[in-house]
């Protein structure tokens, strides 16, 4: 069988001093593992406007549609805040969910007992945290028509418009059960069903759904209620399926639970292609950090816990994932800090580079 192929858009800023570090770790799975992907690299953001005068180029485009993951590193930096909307950095990002259909993000809450103390919330409330939330991202209020402001009465009006098809809902609870099959087969539905037509109707087709996936405990909650339990008991959830709106809150809330923005990866997932696999694109939550670019200072963790995402969601090998996050939690718990990990009582820290050879030696 044919290697699983990757398409590496490192992107800008801090983007290529990370996704480096992921090269080596792909490498390694590669010598040691036995786990080979054929790799290709190509620009986008910045860089590929630099080279193309467009943020993505379709060449770029028509490759992401063909291998089975992306792996982008980051977009955007002061070079480019004056460019035209329309080839701004972050389209290239933007064009790639859209032309990809990439509905389902996957953003994982995961505490790292060695950094527990960096949370904001007590260290037993937060250690050994490990949920995920699936938010919807196509579709819902920031689409919806009607949208806009007209006036009405002599009046400003602002509208916008909670819409879901059964179709759309349907595909992302389905990612969510597939997901909880790789992890602790428990999901629970976050809506507002008690004040919303479309969250009755998205309880409902969850509710469907679930009868394909008779091994996953299903619960339902308001999606406020949600909101609470996530600060008060974290560790009560595993998969959160939520909508567009409630996602983009209730996953900004549940990383913080755990610390740092250079730790923090994701995936989004679209439909499955000829050979099974979904749509896939993984990228750390950070942008391109260009107040600490070119120093070596970038913390690498969220990239190569995005590559670990990749493992297990679109190559089916979660025990090489956890490999993976093993060896991230040893060198933690050993000691190992890049700068933004460091607490008040200081040190030196590793350079990207460092903490790159310390995973390393830990996985060998
Ligand atoms: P940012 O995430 O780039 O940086 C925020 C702060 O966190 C900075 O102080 C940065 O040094 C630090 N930081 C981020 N990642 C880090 C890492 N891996 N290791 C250590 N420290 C890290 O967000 P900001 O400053 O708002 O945006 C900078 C540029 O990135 C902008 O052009 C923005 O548009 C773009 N951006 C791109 C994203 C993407 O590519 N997905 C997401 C967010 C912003
Ligand atoms: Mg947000």
């Amino acid at each position: 069988m044919a290697n699983p192929s990757l398409l590496i858009l490192a992107g800008d800023g801090i983007g290529p001093e990370v996704m480096d570090q992921v090269k080596r770790i792909i490498g390694w799975f590669g010598d040691k593992r036995d786990l080979t992907f054929d790799v290709s690299e190509d620009l986008v953001g910045g860089a590929a406007y630099d080279a193309h005068g467009v943020p993505l180029h379709d060449d770029t485009m028509a490759k992401a549609q063909e291998v089975d993951a992306v792996l982008l590193g980051a977009v955007g930096g002061p070079k480019y805040d004056n460019l035209d909307f329309s080839v701004k950095p972050e389209r290239g990002l933007l064009r790639l969910r859209k032309e990809m259909d990439l509905f389902a993000n996957l953003r994982p809450a995961q505490c790292f007992d060695a950094l527990a103390d960096f949370s904001s919330l007590k260290k037993d409330i937060v250690s050994g945290l490990d949920i995920m939330i699936v938010r919807e991202l196509t579709s819902g209020v920031y689409f919806g028509e009607p949208r806009g402001i007209h006036i009405e009465d002599n009046m400003r009006v602002g509208i916008n418009t909670q819409r879901y098809t059964e179709a759309e809902i349907e595909r992302a609870t389905r990612a969510a059960f597939d997901l909880a099959m790789k992890r602790n087969k428990k999901v629970c539905s976050m809506e507002k069903a008690n004040v919303m037509e479309s969250g009755i109707l998205w309880r409902d087709v969850v509710t469907e759904i679930h009868a394909d996936y008779p091994e996953v405990e299903l619960s339902h909650m308001y999606a406020d209620n949600g909101a609470m339990q996530l600060v008060r008991a974290p560790k009560q959830f595993d998969v959160i399926l939520t909508d567009n709106l409630f996602g983009d809150i209730l996953s900004d809330c549940a990383a913080m639970l755990t610390g740092s923005l250079g730790m923090l990866p994701s995936a989004s997932l679209g439909l499955p292609m000829a050979n099974g696999r979904p749509k896939a694109m993984y990228e750390p939550v950070h942008g391109s950090a260009p107040d600490i670019t070119g120093q070596g200072k970038a913390n690498p963790i969220a990239c190569i816990l995005s590559f670990a995402m990749a493992l297990r969601y679109s190559f089916d090998e979660g025990a090489e994932a956890d490999r993976l996050e093993a060896a991230i939690e040893k060198v933690l718990a050993d000691g190992a800090r890049t700068a933004d990990l460091m607490g008040p009582e200081g040190g030196t820290p590793l350079s990207t580079t460092q903490m790159g050879d310390v995973i390393l030696a830990a996985l060998d």
